[in-house]
């Protein structure tokens, strides 16, 4: 740990979070997040509306992240951005402004990739939060992602399983889509399945082999059930809803946790660290406590405005890139597919 105190930048922009965060010393000092309301009446992200927001959003973010740290932007040491993976357009807007200011201040320029800085989140020093220890098993599950990594160093990771379609918090949106819930539907599913019947319906899990993931065939089963059950009942969705989200919930913990278990038995590590929007579940956090006095796994969950995409992340993996003199040529581009 450096003597003098190291400011970092860092900036994401990767879907539809305009972020901005200082972090000094592994330690951060603001994490501004804008969300983009526009989206909400599509019930998905639509890209073009997420650049044009973004190009709205970054100044004020940026200003706001350099008051709240109460320090000048020509204080700081570094600005780290997203480089991907995302949605282009929306990498632009961040990569662009993230380039002119290091250019104009004259200071370096880190590349970030989206996902590992998901796991490297963990690493952020916060009073009550554990860091996990080398190697250790990533989950990272959110409504872009659904990914099992192995940690074995900071940027030393191998990629396990993923999704091979849609990210488990689309299964989420999207079946709550097909239940009339609003977007994001995740919290709500939550929140009722609580109150419902976990075993009132059996939906069948996708067979995919080793830890990858799929959830599309999920999503249609749910539909094609609901409008078997509607025909027979109209009100069916409405007398049900709460056992109906209690089952999806039961359906997918299930199939979280089974590859997990996987994952474990695979590699003998038992240390999990989640990240990601869907790590919020009230489910999938008692699995894991339950796994913990059952299994002896050890499991991490970090603060929860640290898990949903923001720049706190990147500031971190900002931060230890800046350690290790891992700097960005000035023409570096971003990438929608980058690989780990
Ligand atoms: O990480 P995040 O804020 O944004 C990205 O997707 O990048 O994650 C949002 C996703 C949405 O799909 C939302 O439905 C889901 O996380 N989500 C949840 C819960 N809270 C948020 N899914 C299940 N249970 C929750 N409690
Ligand atoms: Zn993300």
């Amino acid at each position: 740990m450096p003597s003098e105190k190291i400011y970092i930048l860092g900036i994401e922009s990767s879907c539809d979070d305009t972020a901005a965060s200082v972090i000094c010393n592994g330690k951060i000092l603001s994490n501004v997040v804008t969300r983009q309301s526009v989206h909400e009446e599509y019930g998905g992200v639509v890209p073009e509306l997420a650049s044009r927001a973004h190009q709205q959003n970054i100044v004020p973010a940026v200003h706001m992240a350099l008051k709240k740290a109460n320090i000048r932007k020509e204080e700081l040491h570094a600005i780290a951005f997203t480089r991907g993976p995302g949605l282009l357009g929306s990498l632009l807007v961040g990569s662009s402004f993230a380039k002119s200011m290091s250019y104009g201040l004259n200071i370096p320029l880190i590349d970030v990739h989206h996902m590992q800085a998901h796991i490297l989140a963990h690493f952020i020093d916060e009073e009550g939060f554990d860091k996990p220890e080398f190697p250790f098993i990533a989950l990272t599950i959110s409504g872009g992602h659904t990914q099992i990594v192995k940690v074995k160093d900071y940027f030393d990771m191998d990629i396990l399983g993923q999704t091979l379609d849609d990210a488990i918090g689309e299964a989420y949106d999207k079946s709550g889509k097909i239940l009339g819930l609003g977007y994001p539907a995740g919290p709500e599913i939550d929140k009722r399945a609580q109150l419902g019947n976990p075993k009132a319906f059996k939906f069948t899990k996708p067979k995919v082999d080793g830890l990858n993931f799929s959830f599309s065939g999920l999503k249609t089963a749910i539909l094609y059930f609901i409008q078997a059950e509607t025909k027979n009942d109209p009100d069916f969705i409405s007398k049900n809803l709460n056992d109906i989200c209690a089952s999806i919930q039961y359906t997918i913990i299930g199939i979280v946790m089974d590859k997990l278990n996987r994952a474990v038995a695979q590699t003998g590590i038992k240390q999990i660290a989640i990240g990601g929007g869907v790590s919020a579940n009230s489910g999938i956090r008692a699995a894991l406590k339950n796994a913990e006095s059952k299994f002896g796994w050890k499991t991490f969950i970090p603060k929860f405005e640290y898990t949903t995409d923001n720049a706190a992340m990147i500031a971190i993996v900002g931060y230890l890139k800046y350690l290790q003199g891992d700097f960005a040529d000035k023409t570096i581009s971003t990438s929608a597919r980058l690989s780990f």
